[in-house]
């Protein structure tokens, strides 16, 4: 990396990770500096780390605000101090007619990520309100093609690739990740692949709203910016107070996407994980099992039958506290229901426990329905704005988890019921955006609402160190860089179809590492999209991430218990492999084929799925090309429920019997 040196706001002139990137300067400036076109200004406005309207540059300004009567809108900043270390370098940059001070790190991890962090703080005598503070990250003309990950409920993170041309901006201002857009940018050429062409990424470790973009000036030059979006007026700073931006973490990699999202792996499992996971248990989830029909005989026979295939942690979902009979009432009230629960959760847990699972149970706290003891004490505790009618989301409001008052009666409530039972596992739903979303004082109130989430998390992950936390709104509506250092895993979306399964953790897996993508296995027919599809398909998918069951086992037939079983038992055997290796999206020719698997970091051995997503024209497909092999291999099928997976006529010789990659060799020379 190099970064312009002299008194004024640094530039990051060259990226990358120099063991990867051959070749000179990998962002080259100069040229655009040569020469003057007619109707611009006297020289080329730089891009700087925040880059600056009052030197001309012409998009949305790295850090931008004003004082009460309008000034300091536009500041330009000098740099006072400048610190290198061996891993990156820090800088103070200030604009003392503005009253702004910024202290900034840029350093490069040891898996290769860059990671910008910055605090910016009001040293002037009046408050500032700050609109935007957003680094850019320059990128070379060569990069001609964006990727992004959009979405929706049940189809999250697909990968939306356009050309780069003018400008790109992705606002989300729902108030949590949400399941549209993820916080995450990918640029390269029109040639690059999984395994191919240089690719440049960024994302933000942030919760709430935030803008990516991507754009390139009139003068060619192109870049990324990344920042949350701050709401009219969200944050005010007073003399002394300060603003602590979300982190951008950067990747690159000159061999194509999968090593670039290889190094926000790497960064993921760890620098920005709170603690080191242990292997990671097969869940079961009751959910689409009994939904809101709680009923302790059925489920106790479900933890029964869970125990018996092997599961080995246990998640009560929604509907065993307050009045929480449907998803009309009851939030806000977390304390265990007599009506549904005349014993308690002590016996069913006891149960769980009693099989050696751990007991997980779901919250949603961040909500409250009107019809709850809570809102009917504290109505005015939600994140909506005086004298408008709120509106609701599954027929919910949100509290304001920017008041100590309300983060300390949510603490208290599930403090009691974890130090009060054996519990080991919280999923954390969130399942509505905010909307109109004011604090007590009548100001936008969402960064406070992330940031009291956080702290929230925090507190109770130290009043309960052994209790695992899921990160849950309605599926993967909330999965960031900025969630995942206070939990342990995301579900990743509500869809158990394994057909949309692959193309969802395909995505999500340029984010994240498999051993924090809840990945379940559900019925035949998948509830959210009344689609069936086969076992082997089925546990295929669901084996490539934080495996799990969402399926009712009291209705399973034999076969489908005794190929459940295996399917536990083989997910047990390739967990440390699967959640420790290299991941590997695989190129391939034909767009119906989705393959994919984890390469161990020695190349020992390696686990890959390859999927045929819909009907090919073509009987037979193209060979699949795994990178980073050496030596010798002998591949072999995995036999799912004791048959091959997706086979249904003849299988290839050396599917049905394994052969070594000399016999390949072999035949063909033949
Ligand atoms: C949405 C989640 O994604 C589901 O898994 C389930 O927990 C429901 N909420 C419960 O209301």
């Amino acid at each position: 990396m190099v970064i312009s040196g002299g008194p004024r706001m640094p530039e990051v002139m060259e990226w990358g990770v120099s063991s990867d990137v051959a070749g000179g300067p990998v962002v080259d400036y100069e040229h655009y500096r040569a020469g003057l076109p007619p109707a611009t200004l006297q020289y080329h406005p730089p891009i700087g780390l925040f880059a600056q309207e009052s030197l001309g540059f012409p998009g949305r300004p790295g850090i931008s605000g004003h004082r009460p009567d309008g000034t300091g809108w536009s500041p330009r900043f000098v740099r006072t101090e400048e610190r290198v270390q061996p891993d990156g370098v820090s800088f103070v940059l200030e604009d003392d007619r503005a009253g702004l001070q910024v202290i900034a790190a840029v350093v490069i991890s040891d898996g290769g990520a860059i990671t910008i962090d910055a605090v910016l703080t009001n040293v002037g005598d009046t408050p500032y309100t700050l609109a935007t503070m957003a680094p850019t990250l320059p990128l070379p003309s060569s990069a001609t093609d964006l990727l992004t990950l959009s979405g929706r409920w049940t189809m999250e993170f697909m990968m939306n690739r356009r050309p780069f041309q003018g400008q790109m901006i992705v606002e989300n201002r729902r108030g949590r990740t949400s399941h549209e857009n993820a916080p995450v940018v990918f640029a390269g050429s029109s040639a690059f692949s999984e395994q191919a062409g240089t690719v440049w990424g960024a994302q933000l470790a942030w919760s709430g709203n935030f803008a990516v973009i991507a754009e390139e000036l009139s003068d060619g030059r192109k870049f990324f910016q990344l920042g949350e979006l701050l709401l009219p007026g969200e944050v005010q700073l007073a003399p002394g107070e300060a603003y602590d931006m979300p982190q951008v973490i950067a990747t690159c990699s000159s061999a194509g996407l999968t090593p670039a999202t290889g190094r926000f792996h790497h960064y993921l499992r760890n620098e920005v994980r709170p603690k080191p996971l242990g292997p990671r248990p097969v869940n079961l989830n009751v959910w689409e099992a009994v939904y809101f029909n709680h009923d302790e005989g059925v489920l106790m026979n479900l933890a029964d039958e869970a125990a018996k295939i092997g599961a080995e942690r246990f998640v009560l979902d929604d509907g065993w506290f307050g009045s929480r009979r449907d998803d009309s009432k009851g939030l806000g009230d977390w304390y265990v229901s007599p009506d549904v629960w005349p014993n308690g959760l002590g016996p069913l847990i006891e149960r769980v426990t009693g099989h050696g699972m751990q007991f997980g149970i779901w919250f949603e706290p961040e909500m409250v329905n009107a019809d709850s003891d809570l809102f009917r004490l504290h109505p005015d505790w939600t994140l909506t704005t005086d004298g408008y009618a709120p509106v609701l989301g599954r027929k919910q409001l949100v509290l304001d988890f920017g008041r100590s008052e309300v983060r300390e009666n949510i603490f208290n409530q599930i403090d009691a019921i974890l130090s009060a039972h054996d519990i080991s596992y919280v999923k954390w739903d969130m399942n509505r955006v905010i909307v109109q979303g004011s604090g007590a004082d009548g100001r936008a109130g969402v960064r406070k609402h992330v940031l009291g989430l956080y702290e929230l998390l925090d507190q109770l992950r130290l009043a309960h160190p052994k209790v695992e936390w899921e990160s849950c709104a309605s599926g993967g509506g909330r999965i960031d860089a900025g969630i995942l250092a206070h939990t342990d895993r995301v579900w990743t979306s509500d869809s158990n179809d394994a057909r949309d399964r692959q193309l969802i953790q395909r995505g999500a897996s340029l984010l994240i590492p498999p051993e924090l993508m809840g990945a379940h296995i559900g019925p035949p027919t998948t509830h959210t999209t009344g689609r069936t599809h086969s076992f082997g398909f089925r546990a295929a998918t669901a084996l490539f991430g934080h495996f799990g069951i969402e399926w009712n086992v009291l209705e399973m037939t034999e076969e489908e218990r005794a190929g459940m079983k295996d399917v536990v038992d083989l997910y047990k055997t390739h967990r440390n492999l699967l959640h420790s290796g290299q991941v590997i999206r695989l190129d391939h020719p034909d767009s119906s084929i989705v393959a994919h698997g984890v390469l161990a970091h020695d190349g020992s051995e390696g686990l890959f799925s390859v999927a045929s997503i819909h009907t090919r024209t073509a009987t037979s497909s193209a060979p699949l090309v795994i990178p980073g092999l050496t030596g010798t291999y002998r591949v072999e099928p995995l036999l799912i429920g004791g048959e091959l997976p997706g086979t249904d006529f003849a299988p290839p010789v050396w599917m049905a019997e394994g052969a070594d990659r000399n016999l390949f060799r072999e035949a063909k020379q033949l």
